[in-house]
């Protein structure tokens, strides 16, 4: 049986869906989900939906019930993790799963990001567990970037504090398909797994957009008190503002930046181009 936490969210059901397609039968996929009713649709294909809410631990050790390896994907609710986390991983000891895989983030012991900060302790926390354990390292998801275009269309800008840093991004369906590699494979215990796609920088990302697009687009790298004043007066929350300039000093850093190929290796093919996330995008936006 495989469980699948956050499997209502975007990775999560991408997971699912990889695990359904590799002809893992319906019936031992468990989506363990903080509202089951987000995930009907999942229960109506056989895909056994189970509550499982990271701030309840009597819904975890139901989820988790019969399960041999667990793909824990990491909370959207920043600054709560780790607490979050924590529950998970001790539901998962007193479940006894074979094998906990983790969404982490790329560089997670070495960058200095706040965001990693969480990954890292809950790596640190799955160690000492004593379970067979596997890190997926994931990298920026193209996403992040793509999501946004309709606002680039409007300023004509991207606007940053990302500077030349080189971001490795990937799609998330290139990482679910990694994540489900793992879960249906064997010989992964113990692995630290890098999952970067080719690099790009924000300047050759507002690049291709303008190209695709036929629209001026291009990065404004600011400051980053000048982006920070930029978001809080785009309306962010402050924390928010601050989260997102950190990840972009990271980026500057070089620190969402890998020479890895384990995500290639493991999803058996390259990954997805940006230009083909790009395409994609631009299409919808
Ligand atoms: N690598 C990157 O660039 C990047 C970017 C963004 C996020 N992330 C991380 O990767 C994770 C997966 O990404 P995603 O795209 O799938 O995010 P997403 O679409 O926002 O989904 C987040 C998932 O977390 C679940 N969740 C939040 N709080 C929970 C709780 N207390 N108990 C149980 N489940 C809870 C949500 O449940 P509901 O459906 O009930 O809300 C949802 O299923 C994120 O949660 C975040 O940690 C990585």
């Amino acid at each position: 049986m495989i469980t699948v936490t956050a499997a209502s969210g975007n990775l999560g059901r991408l997971v699912v869906e990889d695990l359904l397609q590799r002809g893992v039968p319906a019936g031992q996929i468990v989506a363990a989900v903080r509202n089951p009713a987000k995930a009907a649709d999942l229960a109506d294909r056989g895909v056994q939906v189970r509550e499982a809410d990271y701030t309840r631990p009597e819904t975890l050790a139901a989820a988790f019930a019969g399960t041999d390896k667990l793909l824990l994907i990491s909370s959207s609710e920043v600054g709560q993790r780790q607490a979050q986390h924590k529950n998970v991983v001790q539901a998962a000891v007193d479940a006894g799963v074979a094998q906990i895989a983790y969404t982490s983030a790329l560089n997670a012991d070495t960058s200095g990001t706040k965001l990693a900060e969480e990954h890292r302790i809950t790596e640190a926390l799955i160690r000492e567990s004593g379970l067979p354990y596997v890190f997926l390292r994931n990298g920026w998801y193209i996403e992040n970037n793509t999501e946004n275009l309709a606002t680039a269309f409007q300023f004509g800008t991207i606007a940053g504090s990302a500077g030349d840093g080189r971001i490795s991004g990937a799609t998330r369906a290139d990482l679910a398909a990694a994540a489900a590699a793992v879960l249906t494979t064997d010989g992964h215990d113990g692995n630290v797994y890098e999952l970067g796609g080719t690099p790009f920088t924000m300047t050759e990302f507002a690049a291709e957009v303008a190209a695709q697009s036929g629209k001026p687009v291009a990065y404004q790298n600011l400051p980053a008190d000048a982006y920070t004043q930029m978001l809080l007066g785009a309306g962010l929350p402050a924390p928010l503002a601050a989260l997102l300039v950190d990840s972009d000093l990271g980026i500057s850093r070089g620190e969402l930046f890998t020479t890895s190929t384990d995500l290639e290796r493991l999803i058996g093919r390259s990954s997805t181009p940006l230009t083909d996330a790009v395409a994609t995008a631009v299409k919808t936006a």
